[in-house]
C-alpha cells in the first residue's frame, strides 16, 4: 500500500464499509472464547462459505486453527452492550461467556443461546493475510433464534466503534 495515501482518507474510506457486528464462537478442548467481529461476509454458494477474518494474535485464531470449527452469532441490533465486553478474551463461568449462556453446537464450538440467528462453520482453508488470517468456513449448520430479530442484526454503525482502517493511523 502506497504511503502517499494519508491515513486519514484510508480510514475514512474503509470505515465506510458497511459491516455486520456479531461474535464469533470457538473453543479448542476445554477452552472456550467468543469475539467481538466485524469482518465476516458470504464469499461463496457452492460450497457456502463465509469469510472471518481473524487477528492473528487473538486468542480465537489459535482456538479456530487447532480445531478446525467456529460460528458466527448474529446478535440483535437494540443490544450492544456485548460487543465491549468481546473484545477481549472471554471468561467461561458455566455455559455461559462473560454471563452470556451458549450451547454445544454440533461442531463442538459455542453457539450463544441469545443470538437472533447463527452459523456453524467448519475450515475449509486459512489463507494468512498479514495481521490476520483469513478463515473460509464452509456452513455445516445455521438457525434462526427469532425471526423478527434476524431482520434486525447489529450492524457496526449501530454503535461508536471502530474497526479496521490503517495501522499507521494509530488503530
Ligand atoms: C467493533 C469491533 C470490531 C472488531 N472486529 C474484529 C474483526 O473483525 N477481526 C478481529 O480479528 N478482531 C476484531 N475486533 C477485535 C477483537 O474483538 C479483539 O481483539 C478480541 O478480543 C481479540 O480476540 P480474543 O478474545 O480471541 O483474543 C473487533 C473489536 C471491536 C471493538
Amino acid at each position: 500500500m502506497s504511503d502517499a495515501v494519508p491515513a486519514e482518507t484510508l480510514n475514512k474510506v474503509l470505515w465506510a464499509i458497511p459491516n455486520v457486528l456479531c461474535l464469533i464462537g470457538s473453543r479448542h478442548g476445554d477452552e472456550w472464547n467468543g469475539m467481538t467481529q466485524s469482518w465476516v461476509t458470504q464469499v461463496a454458494m457452492e460450497p457456502v462459505l463465509v469469510a472471518a477474518s481473524v487477528d492473528v494474535t487473538a486468542v480465537t485464531n489459535r482456538l479456530i486453527t487447532d480445531s478446525g470449527v467456529f460460528t458466527v452469532n448474529l446478535w440483535p441490533r437494540e443490544d450492544t452492550r456485548p460487543f465491549v465486553k468481546f473484545s477481549k478474551p472471554a471468561t467461561k463461568e458455566g455455559m455461559t461467556l462473560n454471563g452470556r449462556p451458549i450451547r454445544e453446537g454440533s461442531t463442538g464450538a459455542p453457539v450463544f443461546t441469545e443470538a437472533a440467528a447463527w452459523l456453524e462453520c467448519t475450515v475449509w482453508q486459512k489463507v494468512a493475510c498479514g495481521t490476520h488470517d483469513l478463515f473460509l468456513g464452509e456452513v455445516v449448520d445455521a438457525g434462526i433464534a427469532d425471526d423478527e430479530a434476524v431482520g434486525l442484526v447489529a450492524r457496526i454503525e449501530d454503535t461508536r466503534m471502530k474497526y479496521g482502517g490503517v495501522k499507521r493511523g494509530g488503530q
